[in-house]
């Protein structure tokens, strides 16, 4: 296939690109780099199967050629507030690529007759009574607060989704992504996996806030990238869960990465900066990805760290 990827100078997007690539599929990658860096896409300049074209896709999308998919993976993605690249930064952005952007990559699918894959995320899910959360939960989300740029973004992006689907006939998929991690995250995204590692990396004390009991469950890339692969080789055109159901405390989390980079300062915990809308606890029920695909995840947390840090060593020797 000849393979349309947008967001693809992101974390996932890249990977994404590789995965594609490697299945023997033509890939053109689309990005404006808000998020992404082009050197995550650096080893696959002179690549005959890759091209790529730089472009805002809240901007009408032009692709010369053939395409036989769609794979819609452009959005800020980081909800930390501190970081520049975190969505509350850029929620007009946000919005846009979740609404416009959707809405264009989806009139590219259907004027190529092509399928069409939605990055889509646990946080439509909001702030859940449910655990861990099925596919046919309908979430709490706050349609105000500073996450719903996100939430809300991507819900509609759902919706215009299935529309495309119901009214046009298009071939779509949606994934519902859960916390994944892995090499070529931004190390300055401000989320608590990058954050850690670095600090681990600089022999600093990880920075726990509150008192650490707060759970996560992450994915690790390779293993999001498998599920999503079989998820557009499938029928499937409702919302598939895609994430790791084992759950961490985040103070579980540094003590691993603290044995794993040889760190002795410990942990330092501060009050906590959660904000209200932030979620206590989050974890995929994949009941159905196991059911309908035939995945599961298999690299464990320990594993999936042990492969992503000596990326963030290298980044950060550069740096
Ligand atoms: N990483 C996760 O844990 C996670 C979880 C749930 C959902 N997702 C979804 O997966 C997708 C990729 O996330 P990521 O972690 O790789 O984030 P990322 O920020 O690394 O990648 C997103 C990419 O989209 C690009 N982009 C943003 N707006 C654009 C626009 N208007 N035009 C063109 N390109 C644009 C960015 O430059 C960036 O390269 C996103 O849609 C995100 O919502 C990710």
């Amino acid at each position: 296939m000849r393979i349309l990827v947008t967001g693809a100078a992101g974390f996932l997007g890249s990977h994404l690109c590789d995965r594609l690539l490697a299945e023997g599929h033509e890939v053109v990658g689309m990005d404006n780099f808000i998020t992404g860096d082009p050197q995550n896409l650096a080893h696959l300049a002179g690549n005959e199967h890759f091209s790529f074209i730089r472009h805002d896709v809240t901007q009408y999308i032009f692709v010369p050629g053939k395409i036989d998919a769609v794979l819609h993976f452009a959005s800020p993605a980081s909800p930390n507030r501190n970081s520049p690249y975190g969505y509350p930064n850029l929620p007009i952005q946000t919005l846009k690529v979740g609404a416009l952007g959707t809405h264009n990559a989806l009139g590219v699918a259907k004027a190529h007759g092509a399928r069409f894959l939605l990055a889509s995320t646990s946080e439509v899910y909001g702030d859940p009574e449910v655990h861990p959360q099925p596919e046919s939960y309908w979430g709490r989300v706050n349609p105000i607060g500073e996450r719903s740029v996100y939430d809300e973004a991507k819900r509609f992006a759902e919706a215009m989704t299935m529309a495309y689907h119901r009214y046009h006939g298009v071939d779509t998929r949606i994934v519902r992504i859960f916390n994944t991690y892995g090499p070529r995250m931004r190390l300055d995204d401000g989320r608590v996996i990058p954050n850690f590692i670095k600090q681990a990396l600089r022999g600093e004390p990880l920075t726990v806030y509150g008192d650490g009991s707060q759970t996560r469950s992450f994915c690790y890339v390779d293993d999001l990238i498998d599920g999503i692969y079989r998820l557009l080789m499938s029928d499937e055109h409702e919302p598939v869960n895609i994430g790791n159901p084992a759950e961490f405390t985040i103070l579980e989390l540094a003590e691993i990465v603290n044995k794993i980079t040889g760190n002795n300062a410990g942990v330092v915990f501060l009050k906590s900066e959660r904000d209200k809308d932030d979620p206590q606890r989050r974890c995929p029920d994949i009941t159905k990805a196991h059911t309908i695909l035939g995945w599961e995840p298999k690299v464990d947390l320990e594993e999936g760290l042990r492969r992503t840090i000596p990326d963030f060593k290298r980044r950060l020797a550069q740096a």
